[in-house]
């Protein structure tokens, strides 16, 4: 659904308007593909003259981007990112170098640009005080995103010591415009139990992808296939008609199943066999059947939760168990922002919801075999049929509550979805990244 307000605040007259009245001034975000993205501007590198720990995995990216790394603020010159080595902010004396940088360079970023503030685990800190400042850089990245505006995303990476070169696969999605709607997330780096040549990508790789049919399955579906991957689209036999219409357009492979059937592991098995294992499994199904609680019956929530977390829960533990999942594999589930913070109407949803949050925690935890990690993405606001069915003030409510002041669109959880995926991005494990345009809700 068109987002009139954005596109009127956009036009020539509409901005004049709006910005007489005082009124919120959305920028159009910049996604892959349209128009000239911000990477090609230069990347400030801070505290000035150091590489910091990032440095060779940014030159890296920077070679293969044609982008140029400052080591210096220069007036006048529009920067397409900072990227902020803090790992050695260890005291309160030591945040002034922080404080300088970005009080110098903050207005040097040019609209959609980007910002990454780069840590340790706060907890990995010798001292009280180091870990004081190392977690106190979530208030600080959290802060400059919500002040930053202009389509600019702020991000803050927990880089355990060591694993830096486990960042690239990070370090690029965060610097892109595929990252668009994801802004004040905090995100950890550690080890991978496989070594991944980040220029490697999906081309080639099998990928389940649940509730394919449309909305967002279908923006992953797309993305997959659009990087070269062999996708196998399953959804419930009631969707088949789209599902075919996707199998003929983009070469999928279809799969008419509902999940909750009891016959759905082993057709699962079966299919995962025929296809030599799955490299990346995606958990996008998902259903609503908001109520209040007590005017809530035992169908709306049983339902929920059994689409939503059990079957996909059961599902998983069947293709791990059988080996079904290969070396280095891949497995996202689609939480949500009401997994986090909580909806009215949705005590069913946001529990089904929040559950991922503890499952990929834990899966991380216990350690997965073969260096398969487990990450969940949590939307807010996602321009679908679902949220153009939401009743008018409630919809624009929820579109401008961020700080991007907009929606964001399917392709941006698929984008993330993607990253998290990657070969290269074993480091990421146990972690649930918000693609929300830093939504005022939850944390
Ligand atoms: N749209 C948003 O703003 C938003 C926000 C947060 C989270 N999410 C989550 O993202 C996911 C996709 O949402 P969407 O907006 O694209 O919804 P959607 O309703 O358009 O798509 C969901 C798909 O899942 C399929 N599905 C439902 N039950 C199934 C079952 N038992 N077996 C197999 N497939 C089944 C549906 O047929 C449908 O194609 C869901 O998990 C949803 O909870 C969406």
């Amino acid at each position: 659904m068109p987002d009139r307000y954005l596109e009127f605040a956009s036009s020539g007259l509409g901005g004049w308007v709006v910005e007489a009245l005082g009124l919120p001034k959305p920028a159009p975000l910049l996604r892959r593909g349209e128009g000239e993205a911000p990477p090609s501007l230069p990347l400030l590198l801070g505290p000035p003259t150091a590489d910091g720990r990032m440095g060779p995995v940014l030159m890296r990216l920077a070679a293969g981007s044609g982008v140029e790394i400052h080591h210096a603020w220069t007036p006048d010159v529009r920067y397409g990112g900072l990227v902020f080595d803090a790992s050695a902010c260890l005291d309160v004396a030591a945040t002034q170098g922080l404080y300088r940088f970005f009080h110098q360079a903050i207005r040097s970023v040019a609209e959609h640009g980007r910002i990454v503030v780069v840590g340790i685990p706060p907890e990995t800190a010798k001292t009280a005080e180091g870990e004081a400042i190392q977690r106190g850089l979530e208030g600080f990245v959290r802060s400059l995103a919500k002040e930053a505006r202009r389509s600019i995303a702020v991000q803050l990476l927990y880089v355990t010591p060591g694993r830096e070169d486990q960042a690239q696969s990070t370090l690029a999605f965060l610097l892109s415009p595929r990252s668009a709607y994801v802004s004040g997330q905090v995100i950890r780096v550690g080890a991978a139990a496989v070594a991944a040549d980040p220029a490697v990508g999906h081309a080639g790789r099998q990928v389940l992808v649940t509730g394919a049919a449309r909305g967002i399955g279908e923006a992953i579906v797309r993305l997959f296939v659009a990087e070269g991957a062999k996708v196998t689209a399953l959804d419930v036999p009631s969707a088949q008609d789209d599902l075919r219409a996707l199998a003929q357009e983009l070469g999928v492979d279809p799969l008419a199943l509902d999940i909750t059937a009891p016959e759905a592991a082993g057709v699962l098995l079966k299919t995962a066999r025929a296809r030599g294992g799955f490299d990346v499994v995606v958990h996008n199904a998902g259903i609503t059947r908001d109520r209040t609680l007590g005017r809530m019956d035992e169908r709306e929530w049983n339902s929920v939760m059994a689409v939503n977390l059990g079957a996909p829960l059961a599902l998983t533990r069947v293709l791990l168990e059988a080996g079904a999942v290969r070396r280095n594999g891949r497995i996202v589930a689609v939480s949500s922002l009401s997994g986090v913070a909580g909806n009215m109407g949705q005590t069913n949803y946001a529990l089904s919801k929040a559950g991922w949050i503890g499952a990929v925690g834990r899966m991380a935890r216990d350690g997965l075999d073969h260096g398969i990690t487990v990450n969940a993405v949590a939307p807010g606001f996602i321009e679908t049929r679902m949220t153009a069915a939401i009743p008018f003030a409630i919809r624009e409510a929820g579109r401008r509550m961020n700080s991007m002041g907009q929606g964001g669109s399917p392709v941006d959880v698929a984008e993330t979805i993607a990253w998290l995926a990657h070969p290269a991005s074993g480091g990421v494990n146990g972690q649930v990244v918000r693609v929300c345009g830093q939504s005022l809700l939850g944390a």
